[in-house]
């Protein structure tokens, strides 16, 4: 059984790019959390569900064939035999996603599946509940954080740059509404896990915060 590396916080915060870093640097496999509740969501979409028929999720979820590979040091996964990525950022999966992510049900599936990713080795993993509920046991769990303007100015200047027409106040008001139901859900709300070392990157590069958890961990792994 591998390590784990838990890194969790809210959206924006800096988790994949700082997770990506310290995968790569220590060898270990990255895993992008949300993509699987964005996969559940995707797939709810593209068989015309209406992502608040919480039944509707489940069945279009537990009927499909879910694959799961590491590429690259990354965990990916197909559905039906197919791999989504770009569509994973798509608006309408972007905006259906946290309530998706908020059913009881659909969070039990994703865990398992996050945890069986431990048997191909060491993992980082980014997401809302990785030292909560995924890898409580992990002595290695950190809590992203930075406020939620320069987060809101991070996802936007993202967007901009991938050609997107987005207004600056819209993708506050997202990210403010996303925030707010992530950390007020009964299902695992986004908390800082006991033993979480937080970091708050607001005014640190990525450089700085990848090596923070580096150090953290390094006479260890
Ligand atoms: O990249 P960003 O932080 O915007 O989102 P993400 O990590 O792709 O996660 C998308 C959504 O999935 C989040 O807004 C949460 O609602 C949900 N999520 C979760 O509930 N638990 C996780 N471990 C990861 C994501
Ligand atoms: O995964 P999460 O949604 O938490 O954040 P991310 O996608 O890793 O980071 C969002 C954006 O902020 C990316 O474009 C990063 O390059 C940038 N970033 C930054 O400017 N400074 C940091 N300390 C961390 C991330």
């Amino acid at each position: 059984m591998g390590k784990a590396i838990a890194i969790d916080g809210p959206s924006a915060s800096g988790k994949s790019s700082v997770s990506k870093g310290v995968a790569a640097a220590l060898g270990f496999i990255y895993v992008d959390s949300g993509a699987l509740y964005r996969g559940v969501t995707w797939q709810a979409i593209r068989k015309g569900v209406d992502t608040k028929d919480a039944a509707a999720v489940l069945e279009s979820m537990l009927n499909a064939e879910w694959d799961f590979f590491v590429q690259e040091g990354a965990s990916v996964f197909s559905i039906d035999g197919e791999v989504p990525v770009q569509e994973l950022r798509e608006k309408d999966v972007r905006e259906a996603v946290a309530d998706v992510a908020a059913l009881p049900e659909v969070r039990k599936f994703v865990v398992e599946n996050l945890q069986a990713l431990e048997n191909f080795g060491s993992v980082v993993m980014e997401g809302r509940d990785i030292g909560t509920v995924v890898f409580p046991e992990s002595p290695y769990k950190f809590y992203l954080d930075a406020d939620p303007e320069e987060r809101a100015m991070r996802r936007y200047r993202e967007l901009v740059a991938a050609g997107e027409d987005e207004k600056a106040h819209e993708v506050m008001e997202s990210l403010k509404k996303r925030d707010q139901i992530d950390a007020t859900r009964k299902a695992d709300p986004l908390v800082v896990a006991p033993g979480a070392q937080v970091i708050d990157s607001t005014a640190m590069n990525l450089e700085e915060v990848i090596q923070a958890v580096i150090n953290a961990v390094k006479e260890d792994v």
